[in-house]
Formats: structure tokens, C-alpha cells, sequence
């Protein structure tokens, strides 16, 4: 079984999309048990023209998918542990082969019966230099964007993932996500609301960044992270804590977030083999529809998205297309 991700040819007057060629040389290059592994790129004539896939191993559920499932998925804390884990040795991964990947968020991480996570959704990663270049600070879903992004930075590194990987190991806590904004000005509420606003004490590069001056954002709110979340384990709050560092040059590095007691301490993480199989699959597209379905009674609807049963070298290809509808999409320079 393999999954297929349609290349979007949609724009292409000339050949194939300088994006996917990114994604695709990014993927060859990093090899890694912890990262989705692409397989090959197959053609198929199909009625509207020729339609390029790549293939990929195929994976079970994403982590979104089982969070909004309605079995009531619920990890116990050595799985949690040993979920995050593979979620920082993948980044680790990425991080040290000098590249970026700009869009850590549930429905990007994949998750097997064999009980391994992998990192996925490559189509917003990129090469990165110590010396760091100008980006482009519209990467990263809303939810999970980090606070420098939000206020313009151009300039940025591996934290920026690691802010994600904070938010993700909260929403394993909590069950939900934990800065749920609904605009670039909403979100950076959220999370000065809970990290305290920046100051030149906690963040003192902040004032310099380009909409700092423009924001209206509460000025004197403490950070009450560790207050509202005193009911979790003293080494998630620390590495929560660490994570959702406001200044990037103080938030931890994946290689500092595995060091961490939380995956040194009991209950240790237990091996990926140890975590049972879930009956059904679960992705976040999936989890979406059987939503829709449950509340317009089974009236059709589209979804771009599809699972089909194509044959190709005598496997079965799961097919998912790039779904370019989402809200927070992003642009990608
Ligand atoms: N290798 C895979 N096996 C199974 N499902 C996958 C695989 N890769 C992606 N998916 C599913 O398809 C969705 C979209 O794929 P993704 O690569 O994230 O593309 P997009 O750019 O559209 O977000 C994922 O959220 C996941 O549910
Ligand atoms: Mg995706």
C-alpha cells in the first residue's frame, strides 16, 4: 500500500512546479525513519492531461485524524512520550540538514500501526544558512505559528519549528489546541495572553521586528503559562515552558527538548512496537468529512481530498490531492 500526492500542475505553463521540485529534493535528501519516505514519481495519462504523483509509503492515520476521532483516541503518557520523541528526532533531523519545515502541525504528522510518527508535508520546507537570508514570514498554519513570525520576522531558524512542536505536545495535554486564533493579530493575543507580552527584558530584539509598533497588543500581560497548566506532570509543564519561549534565541532546540527529563524520567517513553494498532484509519480529511456528514445528514458535498483504489504496479494507492481550500493556507516564497 502506497499513498499518492497529485503534484498541482494548475499554474504550469512550462513543465514542472518549481515548488514540487523543492519538496521533492528536500525529501531525497533527508532520509530519516522519523520523516515520510517518498518512493518514487510516476506519470498516468488521465482525461485532462497528464497528471504527475509522488508516491510515498503509506501511513495509517494523521495526528489530527486521531485526535478528532470519535473513538475517543487517548494516548497513555509513556505513547505521548514516545509520539513526541519521534516528532524532535525527526526535526532534529531536518534541523541539522540545514532545512526548514515551516508547516509542524497534527494533520502533517503521520502516524503508522507500527506505532512511528513521521514528519510529512514537505511543499512549505526550505534550505536554511546560519547567516539567514530574508524569508518569507507567511509560513506555518496560524495555530502553530510562532510569535516572531506573526510579528514580520524575515529573518529566522529552527525555532520556528520548535514553537510548533511546543504547541503540538500541549494539544496532546489538553486535547485541543491551546492558541486557537482567527486572525494574525487574534493569534498573537492568544499567545502573549498566556507567554506574556514581549519586552526588551524577555525578548530584546522584539521592539525591532516590523509590526511591533503597529500592534495594539496588551503591553503588560505576564506570561501564566505555568499557572494555567499546573495540572500537567512538573516535566511536560518544563518542556511546554521551554518550547513556548517567546525570544527564538532562547527557545530550546530539538537536540535540548530530547535531553529534556521529560523523556528521562518515569513513566519512560515506551518503544513505537509497544503502542497497539488503531482499528480505523483516521486523517484529518476523513475526520472532517464523517463531521460534515454527521451534521448535513449525508447531504453531498465535495471535498478535494479523495481516497481511490487505482492499480499501479500491482499495489493499492491511497490518493490524496493538495487541498489548496484550507484558510490559513500559506504562500510560499
Ligand atoms: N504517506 C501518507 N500516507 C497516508 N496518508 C497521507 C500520507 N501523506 C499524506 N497523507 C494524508 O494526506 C493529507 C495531505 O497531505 P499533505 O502531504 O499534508 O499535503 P497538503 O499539502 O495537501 O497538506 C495529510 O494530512 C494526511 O492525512
Ligand atoms: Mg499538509
Amino acid at each position: 500500500m502506497v499513498a499518492l500526492k497529485k503534484v498541482r500542475m494548475d499554474n504550469e505553463k512550462e513543465g514542472f512546479p518549481i515548488t514540487a521540485i523543492r519538496e521533492v529534493k528536500i525529501l531525497k535528501q533527508l532520509r530519516h525513519n522519523n520523516i515520510v519516505q517518498l518512493q518514487e514519481i510516476v506519470t498516468s495519462e488521465e482525461e485532462g492531461g497528464q497528471s504527475i504523483y509522488m508516491v510515498f509509503e503509506y501511513m495509517d492515520h494523521d495526528l489530527t485524524g486521531l485526535m478528532m476521532s470519535e473513538t475517543g483516541w487517548s494516548p497513555t503518557v509513556p505513547q505521548i512520550k514516545c509520539y513526541m520523541k519521534q516528532l524532535l528526532e525527526g526535526l532534529h533531523h531536518v534541523h541539522t540538514n540545514g532545512v526548514l519545515h515551516r508547516d509542524i502541525k497534527g494533520s502533517n504528522l503521520l502516524i503508522n500501526n507500527q506505532g512511528q510518527l513521521k514528519l510529512a508535508d514537505f511543499g512549505l520546507a526550505r534550505p536554511f544558512t546560519e547567516q539567514q537570508g530574508n524569508y518569507t514570514n507567511r509560513v506555518i498554519t496560524l495555530w502553530y505559528r510562532p510569535p516572531e513570525l506573526l510579528l514580520g520576522a524575515v529573518q529566522y531558524g529552527p525555532a520556528i519549528d520548535m514553537w510548533s512542536a511546543g504547541c503540538i505536545l500541549a494539544e496532546f495535554l489538553e486535547r485541543k489546541a491551546i492558541f486557537p486564533g482567527k486572525t494574525e493579530v487574534d493569534q498573537l493575543e492568544h499567545i502573549f495572553k498566556l507567554c506574556g507580552s514581549p519586552t526588551t527584558d524577555n525578548w530584546p530584539e522584539s521592539p525591532h521586528l516590523p509590526y511591533f509598533g503597529m500592534l495594539t497588543f496588551p503591553k503588560g500581560a505576564r506570561r501564566c503559562l505555568r499557572d494555567r497548566f499546573k495540572h500537567w506532570h512538573p516535566d511536560a509543564l518544563d518542556l511546554v515552558d521551554k518550547l513556548l519561549t517567546l525570544d527564538p534565541k532562547n527557545r530550546i532546540t530539538a537536540n535540548q527538548a530530547l535531553d529534556s527529563d521529560y523523556f528521562w524520567k518515569e513513566p519512560m517513553p515506551c518503544q513505537p512496537s509497544a503502542i497497539p494498532p488503531y482499528q480505523t484509519s483516521s486523517h484529518e480529511f476523513e475526520a472532517k468529512k464523517r463531521r460534515q456528514n454527521n451534521q448535513h445528514h449525508q447531504q453531498p458535498q465535495h471535498n478535494q481530498h479523495q481516497n481511490h483504489n487505482s492499480h499501479h504496479n500491482n499495489s493499492h494507492h491511497n490518493s490524496h490531492h493538495s487541498n489548496n481550500s484550507a484558510a490559513n493556507k500559506r504562500v510560499r516564497r
